[in-house]
């Protein structure tokens, strides 16, 4: 029987794979973002606030599982939220963090007691953070960081997006904890290597004072919690190799995907766009 799924954040980096992922298994996919856009064929778009409860009525109309991303630092509103769904879904999966920040883990709780079968995804950081470097590789600039010893098991976001599609659709993962990493630890130095190999050119890494970032991050407007935060656990990934899991693979049955071949995927955006007379 074909299951009808409403996927939030969408468009997002993980969204739009499970999206996809959904989409190309035949399920019935509802799409939800304030700008539904690019979605695949067959993808129902609807433009909904998840900070406006009223405007997700059409949404989880007839839905038996959800995906949810919930966008913002805090958990306010997720039990109004919580309380729509459960009105239709029988199904969350929600796209926690490995951090369980206070806000992810107030957030697990409401679902906890929202009535649903719940999965709880808690992936470390995405191989997708690495574009943050992209427009300084592109202008053939060193990456200027903190912390170059820092290590993480970056997790490609197809991955995260297909352990979701897997409790999404199939028995076997209510009350389900998925901490998903990828299958290697690489400080950020050595993700600068593997970016420079793959695009054919060297990125330099220049180390930058934790201060210099922190001033960096607030002139970007990152609230000063944030920055704290981030800074925090870079420093304590300084203490050794990342704990990698094997659960993508464990899930999925397909090994969990390198950062490398993350890389390879997403080469141009680290390139120089093509000159003129390059192309000729
Ligand atoms: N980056 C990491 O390393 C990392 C690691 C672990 C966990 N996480 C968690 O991953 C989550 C973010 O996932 P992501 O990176 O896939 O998302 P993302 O790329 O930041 O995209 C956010 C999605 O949410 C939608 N959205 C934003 N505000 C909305 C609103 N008010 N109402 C409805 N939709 C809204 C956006 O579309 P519109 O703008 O069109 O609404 C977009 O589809 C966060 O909870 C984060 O803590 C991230």
């Amino acid at each position: 029987m074909t299951q009808r799924i409403l996927v939030t954040g969408a468009t997002g980096t993980v969204g739009r794979h499970v999206t996809a992922l959904l989409a190309e298994s035949g399920a019935e996919v509802r799409a939800l973002a304030r700008r539904p856009a690019a979605l695949p064929p067959a993808v129902e778009g609807v433009p909904a606030d998840l900070s406006a409860p009223g405007s997700l009525r059409a949404a989880v109309e007839g839905v038996e599982a959800v995906f949810l991303v919930w966008p913002f630092a805090s958990a306010e509103g997720l039990e109004t939220v919580l309380a729509a769904v459960a009105g239709h879904a029988r199904r969350v999966v929600y796209l926690s963090s490995a951090a369980v920040r206070d806000h992810e883990r107030q957030a697990e709780e409401l679902i906890e007691r929202s009535g649903m079968e719940w999965t709880f995804l808690r992936p470390h950081a995405f191989a997708a953070n690495a574009l943050r470097w992209a427009e300084r590789i592109r202008a053939g600039q060193a990456v200027r960081e903190p912390y170059g010893r820092a290590a993480m098991a970056l997790v490609h976001e197809r991955d995260i997006a297909a352990v979701a599609v897997r409790a999404l659709t199939r028995d076997g993962h209510a009350g389900a904890v998925h901490e998903l990493t990828g299958p290697h630890s690489l400080t950020q130095t050595e993700q600068a290597h593997v970016l420079g190999e793959v695009i054919g050119h060297s990125v330099r890494w220049e180390e930058a004072s934790p201060d210099e970032a922190r001033r960096g991050m607030l002139a970007r407007g990152w609230p000063a919690a944030a920055v704290d935060g981030v800074l925090r656990a870079q420093a304590a990934m300084t203490a050794g190799p990342a704990r990698v899991t094997t659960t993508v693979e464990e899930v999925t049955g397909r090994a969990a995907r390198t950062f490398r071949s993350w890389v390879s995927e997403h080469a141009d955006a680290f390139r120089p766009a093509a000159r003129l007379s390059d192309l000729g």
